[in-house]
């Protein structure tokens, strides 16, 4: 049986969407899964495009963080033939081969069965951007940070977690101000649920004093860096940050008084080695708010040949929402 996969070579093309066969797949873990549907992340755009070194494996790779389909080979009772599953993280499509491929072998300690209610489809514009936003609307809430806290800013907003956070944040109840380096984003992000949109520059000098005016209960940062910085000394007494980015740099140069004399929590978000308990709970939590949000609006849907472009466009910061890969017809 041949069916087709993108396929990373150290080649001057870096990337061809190849026929492969069950026989190509490295022998790896105690199920095969037929993948229905992937997404394009950070991660995998770093993966498909070469920048920065994020496949930790030999070429030639098959990239792609997120999958969801259907198994069809188990040796785990836990998961017969035919149930469906979803899969983020746990270094797939890193160190191990992964999504942009119709079928993929993998080990049943990463999954998490689709949670009724959901669809494959549906999983996949969550995928791990969503996932990540869930994990941090927990963090602020299991932090003690009811909505009548007060306004909670979001980071990189038009990006995949940042989309998921204005919507999440705001289906729950809480007042979302949305940073952007996008001007023409307004209307998306209003569409989304944020009540205020801050243009990206104003954070992008860090922080002006160490202790600026309060003016955040909280934060989800997909952005690090000099952003970072500037929410950390505008939090509010008591607040929560959720930390899970670092799309505009991985330094962080900030004081320790926002924490000691503010009590500011900084709470580190990890999607890929997520224990399975709370991974879990964010799925469930996703499942629910899927029946009140309509996770389409933030979706595009495109195929295993469109990927590497897509890839490219993420990297240059253009693009708004969730991409979604079809693998449908791909074998
Ligand atoms: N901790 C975890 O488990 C976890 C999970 C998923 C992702 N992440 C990280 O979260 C970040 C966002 O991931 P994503 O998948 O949402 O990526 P994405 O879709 O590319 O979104 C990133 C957003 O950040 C903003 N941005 C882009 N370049 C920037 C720059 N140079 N300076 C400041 N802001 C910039 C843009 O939003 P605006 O134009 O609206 O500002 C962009 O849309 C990445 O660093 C990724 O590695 C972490």
């Amino acid at each position: 049986m041949s069916f087709s996969a993108l396929v990373v070579r150290d080649t001057p093309e870096r990337t061809s969407v190849e026929s492969l066969e069950l026989d190509d797949l490295p022998l790896h873990g105690n199920v095969l899964v037929e993948v229905d549907w992937s997404s394009i992340n950070f991660k995998d755009a770093l993966a498909v495009t070469g920048n920065g070194n994020i496949i930790r494996a030999e070429l030639p790779f098959v990239p792609g963080i997120d999958l969801a389909g259907r198994i069809i080979e188990s040796s785990d009772p836990a998961y017969s033939e035919g149930s469906a599953i979803l899969s983020t993280g746990w270094g797939v499509g890193e160190v191990t081969w992964g999504g942009y491929s119709r079928y993929q072998r993998m080990s049943s300690d990463w999954l998490v069965p689709l949670p009724q209610g959901l669809s494959t489809r549906e999983s996949m514009i969550v995928g791990t951007a969503g996932f990540t936003a869930m994990l941090s609307l927990q963090a602020i809430q299991e932090h003690g940070l009811p909505p009548e806290s007060g306004p909670i800013v979001v980071t990189g907003a038009t990006g995949g977690v940042g989309s998921f956070s204005v919507m999440l944040l705001a289906a729950a109840g809480y007042e979302v101000v949305a940073v952007t380096g996008k001007e023409e984003a307004s209307s998306y992000l209003k569409g989304l649920g944020a009540s205020e949109i801050l243009p990206r520059s104003t954070f992008e000098d860090g922080a002006r004093r160490p202790l600026d005016k309060g003016r955040w209960a909280g934060c989800v940062d997909s952005v690090g860096s000099s952003v970072l910085e500037s929410v950390l000394s505008q939090t509010m007494t008591h607040g929560v940050v959720a930390a899970c980015g670092l799309a505009g740099g991985h330094r962080l140069n900030t004081t320790v008084f926002p924490f000691i004399l503010r009590g500011v929590r900084l709470i580190g978000i990890d999607s890929n080695t997520c224990p399975q308990p709370p991974r879990r709970r964010a799925w469930q939590g996703l499942r629910d708010l899927a029946r009140s949000i309509d996770f389409d609006r933030i979706a595009h849907q495109i195929s295993l040949e469109q990927v590497p472009e897509a890839c490219g466009q993420l990297m240059n910061g253009g693009i708004q929402g969730r991409y979604l890969v079809d693998l449908r017809q791909s074998g």
